[in-house]
């Protein structure tokens, strides 16, 4: 049901993005590796169901913030369809696995609705670094049976998934590994400092080029995950729509900047607390421009959130979404709620209307899912949101943090 203005505080836990990277890390040593701050979603139950198949151990204490990962000497090396299918993020075994086993099969991936991408960075690396690569009945397949051997890359865009893939493979290859035009995202960096933790030489974390030297071997750490970026400007974009006021603990608010000035080009308030940010407003928000671009631009992950937030705002915007180009899919759901949004190629217009009505809608994607539940706040009436398996894969207690905060929102169906 729409109206209430959100109040009060959240706690954001760690990175789905980073995450389960650091769980597929963990296969580089044998032995047992422990993560910490790990978010309960779905997304982290397929990854360890993953990690299973593959020959670990892996457990979890009560709450599920504690991720253990028994990892043994020798692993299974293919990473079947069933579970890829689910979440794409499962090609992230590719590169450990290769330099492990010297072999691995993965499945060509599904996941998200959000375009087509690619892997055609991630392949051209590995063979740089000596793999062959091919391709056989949906699987991709990759040899390295001699060992990986370190080379200079140039990525064509600075892609995490690739950047990580080879930032895992080239550890454990023999010799110098430099990527170019690498991906600088903090969950880059998040994986770069549990590698070096784990005894690997990398310098450059954070910046476009990294230095890998390979060593031999590596062991297991325990590691803090880094705190979900998405997932605090998430609630920051609420606090805005719903003229509301949120404290958001446990975020790291320089991972954000772009997107909390955005905010306060809005109208908001936002101030630095102790282990996060506050953001508050009282008014109606001002439409504002956004470009999405690797970071440190803005994050595509969070454009769903601010196209709900501009159709609400008074004057209107123009969207760029320049990482995924099925992303505007969603906005079909945001019209059904009585948004004006004109998407043309990779740009929307959005004109912001006084007020949205509530309607069923249905989530499209993890983040396209976010932003309907926002709009769902502050449109009249009640607004049901299909399809919430997506929101679940992202968004550890939304329901819940949502209802604390004042929302008048419940689940139907239990969470899968
Ligand atoms: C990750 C995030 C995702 C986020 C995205 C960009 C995870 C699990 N997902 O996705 O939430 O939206 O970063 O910040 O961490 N591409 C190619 N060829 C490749 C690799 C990528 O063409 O080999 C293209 C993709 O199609 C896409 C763009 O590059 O258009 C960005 O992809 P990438 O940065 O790799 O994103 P992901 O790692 O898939």
């Amino acid at each position: 049901m729409g109206g209430a203005r959100l109040r009060g505080e959240v706690t954001v836990t760690g990175a789905k993005n980073s995450v389960l990277k650091l769980m597929a890390a963990a296969l580089l040593a044998p032995g047992r590796t422990v993560l910490t701050d790990v978010p309960h979603i779905l997304d982290v139950e397929i990854m360890a169901e993953l990690l299973r198949r593959l020959g670990c151990d892996v457990s979890h204490d009560s709450g599920g913030a504690t991720v253990a990962i028994d990892v043994p000497e020798r692993l299974e090396h293919r990473a079947d369809y069933d579970l890829v299918r689910r979440m794409r993020a499962s090609i992230t075994v590719l590169g450990p696995l290769l330099a492990r086993c010297g072999v691995v099969d993965v499945a060509l991936p599904g996941g998200d609705n959000i375009g087509s991408r690619g892997l055609d960075m991630h392949i051209a690396g590995l063979q740089r670094l000596g793999a062959s690569v091919t391709s056989e009945h949906g699987y991709l397949i990759a040899h390295a049976e001699a060992g990986l051997r370190g080379a200079s890359i140039w990525l064509d865009f600075p892609s995490v998934g690739a950047t990580e893939t080879l930032l895992m493979a080239a550890s454990l290859a023999q010799g110098r590994t430099v990527i170019d035009n690498a991906a600088r995202e903090p969950e880059i960096v998040d994986i770069c400092s549990m590698l070096t933790e784990m005894g690997a030489d990398i310098s450059g974390a954070g910046s476009s080029t990294l230095e890998i030297n390979g060593v031999e071997v590596l062991r297991p750490v325990e590691h803090a995950t880094v705190p979900d970026r998405i997932v605090a400007g998430t609630w920051a974009v609420a606090a805005v729509m719903t003229r509301g006021d949120i404290t958001v603990r446990g975020a790291r608010p320089e991972h954000l900047d772009i997107a909390l000035d955005k905010l306060v080009t809005a109208g908001a308030q936002v101030t630095m607390v102790e282990d996060g940010f506050r953001v508050t407003m009282d008014a109606r928000p001002t439409a504002v421009d956004i470009v999405t671009l690797p970071y440190p631009g803005f994050p595509t992950d969070l454009q769903p959130q601010f196209i709900a937030l501009n159709a609400i705002a008074e004057g209107a915007a123009l969207v760029t979404e320049n990482l995924f180009e099925a992303r505007f899919r969603f906005v079909h759901e945001l019209v059904r709620l009585g948004a004006d949004v004109q998407t043309e190629g990779h740009h929307a217009l959005v004109r912001g209307r006084t007020t949205l009505s509530g309607a069923p809608v249905e989530a499209t994607d993890i983040r396209a899912g976010a932003g309907l539940v926002l709009a769902g706040l502050v449109a009249e009436g009640e607004t049901t949101v299909h399809e919430v398996h997506h929101i679940d894969r992202g968004y550890a207690g939304f329901v819940e943090d949502l209802k604390r905060l004042g929302a008048d929102v419940r689940r139907t169906g239990a969470p899968t």
